[in-house]
């Protein structure tokens, strides 16, 4: 398993909230394989969101994105929280998470929703329904109606006020993303679901059209088109349909939310950011739960550190190529969940509820049983 490349260089972004909790649990886990001898990891940290603005006045330094522009991979927690939420919107913590996705330049978003079978009963939906559900969320990160102009909030001549915001994609951004949708759906069941609002919207009317020609280039995939209004609907009624969805960058957040809770917890799923493949065939990639800060448990103990644990083995598949490596991490996971280890997020009443530290414990353990 042990490769000889050591110079991985990993920045470590926590930031606020619950992240540092639920990333000393994954640093650990990067702590074992060094340990090991498997892999090694050269970690460095920094500052992100209210933690930054607090010790510099901004969400995001010059300094620390330069240095996210330079590591292979970057491993964020969460940003955000109540003690930040007055500041003048440019300096909210969100705004540093979203800076890092635009001027990294990570256009696809990789939101897989797997239902450990453990969990099937933590669902919302009945176990029949989400028992062995394996699906994709390909959502775009870098445009759309989170990037577009015009934006803000104007004065009209008659001193009343108006908010603005602009969906507008160009024909290259959404091929790049449908393309990347494509070849993940070659590489797992072949089937491809475009989301989109095009009978309301134009610019879906020419995601569709950018999607149905890309499709000439991948024969062996299925093409599927949906109004993201039925996708919403369609993943509560019958989400094992779905193997791949590409979608906005809009649009990708509100159904991989939906799509998070249908494995049981918003504390479980991982996600993966990447940038466009480089003439050595090297990403810029950003990995990150799909959970948000969580101020309200933050400090305690009691958070869930699978997703940012399973972000980590998104991050060993996708930048670093060391596919053993995330499976073992993947497999250590199910195997803690299988022995019944569990956080507040995903017990059931009377079950044992395991600290954000214990947890991490039950993770490693597996991850030694493993080897
Ligand atoms: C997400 C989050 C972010 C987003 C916030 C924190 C800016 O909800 O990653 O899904 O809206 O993209
Ligand atoms: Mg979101």
């Amino acid at each position: 398993m042990a490769k000889a490349r050591s110079n991985r260089s990993v920045l470590v972004l926590a930031g606020d909230g619950i992240g540092p909790e639920i990333m000393r649990e994954a640093m650990r886990v990067m702590e074992f394989f060094d340990r090991r001898r498997i892999a090694s990891f050269e970690v460095s940290e920094g500052l992100v969101g209210g933690s930054a603005y607090d010790a510099d006045g901004v969400p995001l330094t010059d300094a620390t994105l330069a240095r996210a522009q330079a590591a292979d991979a970057v491993l964020f927690g969460s940003v955000g929280g109540p003690r930040w939420e007055t500041l003048p919107f440019e300096l909210q913590p969100e705004r540093g998470l979203l800076k890092l996705r635009k001027e990294m330049d990570l256009f696809a978003n990789l939101r897989p929703a797997q239902v450990f079978e453990a969990l099937a009963e933590a669902s919302s939906l009945k176990r029949d329904l989400v028992a062995g559900l394996d699906l994709l969320i390909v959502r775009e990160l870098t445009g759309g109606i989170y990037f577009g102009d015009p934006r803000g909030i104007e004065t009209m001549p008659d001193g009343t006020r108006r908010g603005i915001n602009t969906e507008v994609y160009t024909e290259a951004e959404i091929e790049r993303v449908v393309r990347a949708a494509f070849e993940l759906a070659q590489k797992r069941a072949k089937r491809l679901c475009e989301v989109d609002k095009a009978n309301v919207m134009e610019s879906g009317l020419l995601w569709r059209e950018v999607a149905n020609r890309v499709k000439a280039d991948y024969a062996d995939v299925e093409l599927s088109f949906m109004y993201a209004d039925n996708c919403a609907m369609q993943l509560v009624r019958a989400p094992k349909q779905f193997d791949v969805i590409v979608t906005s960058n809009l649009f990708g957040d509100l159904l991989s939310d939906c799509a998070a809770m249908l494995t049981g917890s918003l504390g479980m799923l991982p996600s993966a950011s990447l940038g466009a493949a480089d003439a050595q065939g090297r990403r810029k990639a950003l990995y990150e739960p799909v959970h948000g800060s969580a101020p309200d448990i933050a400090g305690k103990d009691l958070a869930n550190p699978l997703a940012c644990v399973l972000s980590l083995a998104m991050m060993l598949r996708y930048s670093f190529d060391l596919r053993d490596e995330a499976d073992l991490v993947e497999k250590a996971v199910r195997a803690t969940l299988a022995a019944g280890a569990r956080t507040a997020d995903i017990a059931r009443s009377g079950e044992t509820r395991l600290s954000t530290r214990s947890m991490g414990d039950a993770v490693l353990a597996a991850l030694e049983r493993a080897l």
